[in-house]
């Protein structure tokens, strides 16, 4: 198996002065679901923006480190970010459809990028779809608006949004919080198709959806990775105290 992502030695702190990454290191595996979890505030959702560089929009006081994403560190100011974000999308929390239709909200990326061919467009649609375990509820009704959907096919139309564009690597933030649990199957069936041909990244919204979805597991607190292994032997067996604490539930 080999490492999609390095992160090295990587700070940061919010220009308010919370510092909410402290000196991670961690490889994170191509064709593998890495979970990053724990309480509120561990820095999670930071770490995942830092990997598409969305906290370019953030205030931040101070950085330091690298992450490295096929051997190019990303945090380099050279670095393309309109590129890397294609290669690296993103799944938000709430799902945010276009007030478009669904095969419009699928392609809008593909057509901002310039792809005007029918054929072309057609195919990423029903990949993309198929790829989110959407498909076969909107096949017939592509044209219909994304907003007249429920909250679970919104967020599985979202996901066939960013795979449209081939991205490398998914990040997704508590994809499934606002949603029922068949729809939460659902996301999760997805993410085992995807990781055949992606490297994802899951923030989860329970000990529970991170136990049935981790191939390998990170846990954070407080800024901090306090532990990192594979999935079924960080939920069965973990090294740290604070880690077995979480995951019984102790606190949190
Ligand atoms: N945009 C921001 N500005 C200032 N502080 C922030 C910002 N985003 C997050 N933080 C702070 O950074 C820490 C980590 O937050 P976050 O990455 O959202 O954690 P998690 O996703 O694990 O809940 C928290 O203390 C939080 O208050
Ligand atoms: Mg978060």
């Amino acid at each position: 198996m080999t490492n999609k992502i390095i992160i090295e030695n990587l700070s940061l702190q919010y220009s308010d002065g919370a510092e909410s990454l402290r000196g991670i290191n961690m490889g994170i595996r191509k064709n593998a679901v890495t979970v990053l979890f724990g309480p509120a505030g561990g820095g999670k959702s930071t770490l995942l923006r830092c990997l598409n560089r969305l906290n370019d929009l953030t205030d931040i006081r101070a950085s330091s480190g690298r992450i490295l994403i096929d051997d190019e560190n990303i945090l380099d100011p050279k670095t393309d970010v309109i590129a890397l974000r294609r290669k690296v999308g993103m799944v938000f929390a709430r799902p945010v459809p276009l007030p478009m239709s669904i095969r419009e909200n699928v392609i809008y990326g593909l057509e901002l990028a310039g792809e005007k061919r029918k054929s072309k467009l057609d195919e990423a649609v029903e990949r993309s779809l198929k790829l989110s375990a959407i498909w076969d509820e909107v096949k017939d009704r592509l044209n219909d608006p994304a907003i007249a959907l429920s909250g679970g096919q919104q967020q599985r139309v979202c996901l066939a949004r960013v795979i449209a564009l081939q991205p490398e690597i998914i990040l997704l933030d508590e994809p499934t919080s606002g949603l029922d649990p068949i729809s939460t199957g659902k996301v999760e069936a997805a993410l085992l198709e995807l990781k055949k041909e992606y490297t994802i990244i899951l923030v989860p919204h329970s000990v529970q959806q991170a136990a049935r979805t981790a191939d390998y597991a990170a846990f954070f607190l407080q800024g901090e990775l306090i532990e990192y292994d594979e999935g079924k032997t960080m939920f069965t067996a973990p090294k740290q105290k604070k880690t077995e604490d979480y995951i019984m539930g102790r606190f949190g």
